[in-house]
């Protein structure tokens, strides 16, 4: 009973602010409008604005050295972030965030020492060599997970083959650009988009997608055995109770997006993930959408933080080739004013199996609402061709704002 108030109460407070940003930002609300499926979409120019660049990081160095060749050349783009997210404090209340701003720069980094290896040190390592306070660079990588809207789908072709794709939202009531029509943290995220190599003894273990400085994996796959991504599940008894009991001293539960690269170092299958992601405690809910490298390998586990509540598999057999997970429990509606499920499943559906691959998932991820002014990036995986391909997406106007 508790739970329902208090879900139904951040919903409410959700909807008002969301609104209030619509009329803000001068948008019509239509939730029933109906925007034609894109297509001829793939592949997007080969120019900066659609690309990113790929990095390697070493797992054979020690941890505080990993990502060091990355933040130095990047530093400029992160302090940027930081930067904004800070104004976008202080525009709030300007008193509170400078109280905010000190308890992270000067107390806030000790709490590094409480995350487990190699994160609690390639969180200080990303510090030395930038120069950004612990705390902020720890900051930058927790806050981060709990507040990404995405869509994330995993299909199979005609011939059993798995692919694996999605859209990473992120930057949702951080500061409209009235302007512009943009958000400003999405806009300073767009260029820190980069592609990760992960190699022992010179060898690729896994891949993902990340952003400068943030180390931990929300898009990512390991050649030959699996592909995974992250989305948010918001729920107010969850989240934000998990954070606090880790600052009150309580490190019992796994970070979202540690976990995932927990998953992506050691997992030797399929099944082998899909019960770690089901098993470990989570200091937030969350949705893991995993494929296999063989037929019918795919599901979204619906995460509390004790749990999964539910898996949703592929099951070909039975004619169903895809699963397309957004940030609502698949079981109920989506928030009537953030509905990219359906049409996302409506251009899958006239995308039709026989065109599943990079083009046909490229396009429908490419279709606004699904592509809307906070989608940072596509990310494409095929797991027997060991593929991941990332492209940066905008949304020209008339765009939805989320
Ligand atoms: C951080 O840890 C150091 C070393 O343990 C300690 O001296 C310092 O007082 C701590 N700072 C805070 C704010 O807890
Ligand atoms: C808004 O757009 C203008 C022109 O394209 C650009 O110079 C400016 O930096 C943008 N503002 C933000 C906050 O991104
Ligand atoms: C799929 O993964 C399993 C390990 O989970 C591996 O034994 C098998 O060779 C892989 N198959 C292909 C086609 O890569
Ligand atoms: C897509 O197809 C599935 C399976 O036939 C169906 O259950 C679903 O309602 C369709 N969704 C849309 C939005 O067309």
């Amino acid at each position: 009973m508790r739970n329902t108030i208090m879900s139904v109460t951040s919903a409410g407070a959700l909807l008002v602010l969301v609104v209030a940003v619509a009329a803000v930002s001068g948008l019509t609300l239509g939730p029933t409008q109906k925007e034609e499926c894109a297509t001829g979409k793939y592949p997007p120019p080969k120019t900066a604005e659609y690309q990113v660049p790929k990095y390697v990081v070493n797992l054979d160095l020690p941890a505080a050295d990993r990502w060091t060749h990355i933040v130095k050349e990047r530093a400029k783009s992160i302090v940027n972030l930081l930067t904004q997210f800070k104004d976008f404090l202080r525009a709030l209340d300007l008193q509170v965030a400078e109280m905010f701003i000190n308890y992270i720069d000067h107390n806030f980094g000790n709490l590094t020492n409480t995350l487990p290896e190699p994160f609690a040190d390639e969180i200080k390592g990303i510090s030395k060599a930038t120069g950004i306070p612990l705390g902020e660079v720890l900051m930058y990588n927790i806050f981060y997970e709990m507040f990404s809207m995405c869509t994330s789908i995993v299909a199979e072709d005609p011939a059993g083959k798995l692919y694996h794709a999605r859209n990473l939202d992120f930057g949702l009531l951080m500061g409209w650009d009235i302007k512009n029509h943009t958000w400003v943290i999405t806009e300073s995220l767009r260029p820190m988009i980069m592609n990760i190599e992960f190699q022992m003894k010179g060898k690729v273990v896994y891949k993902a997608v990340t952003y400068a400085g943030f180390i931990g994996a929300i898009t990512g796959m390991i050649p030959d055995v699996l592909t995974l991504s992250v989305n948010t599940r918001f729920s107010l008894t969850g989240g934000k109770i998990g954070i606090i009991e880790w600052l009150l001293g309580d490190h019992s539960s796994q970070w979202v997006s540690f976990l995932t690269r927990d998953v992506l170092t050691y997992s030797t299958s399929y099944q082998q993930a899909k019960e770690k992601l089901s098993q470990v405690e989570l200091i937030a809910p969350a949705y893991y959408i995993l494929g296999g490298n063989y037929s019918g390998q795919g599901c979204v586990i619906t995460r509390s933080r004790e749990k999964a509540l539910d898996i949703w598999e592929l099951n070909p057999g039975k004619g169903v080739w895809y699963r397309l997970q957004t940030n609502y429990d698949h079981w109920k509606a989506p928030l009537f004013v953030d509905d990219r499920r359906t049409p996302g499943m409506r251009c899958m559906n006239q995308t039709t199996q026989q065109n599943v691959g990079f083009a046909g998932l490229f396009n429908v991820l490419s279709t606004k609402p699904v592509l809307n002014k906070l989608t940072t990036y596509t990310a494409l995986m095929q797991v027997n061709a060991g593929k991941l391909e990332t492209y940066k997406q905008h949304c020209d106007d008339p765009c939805w704002p989320w």
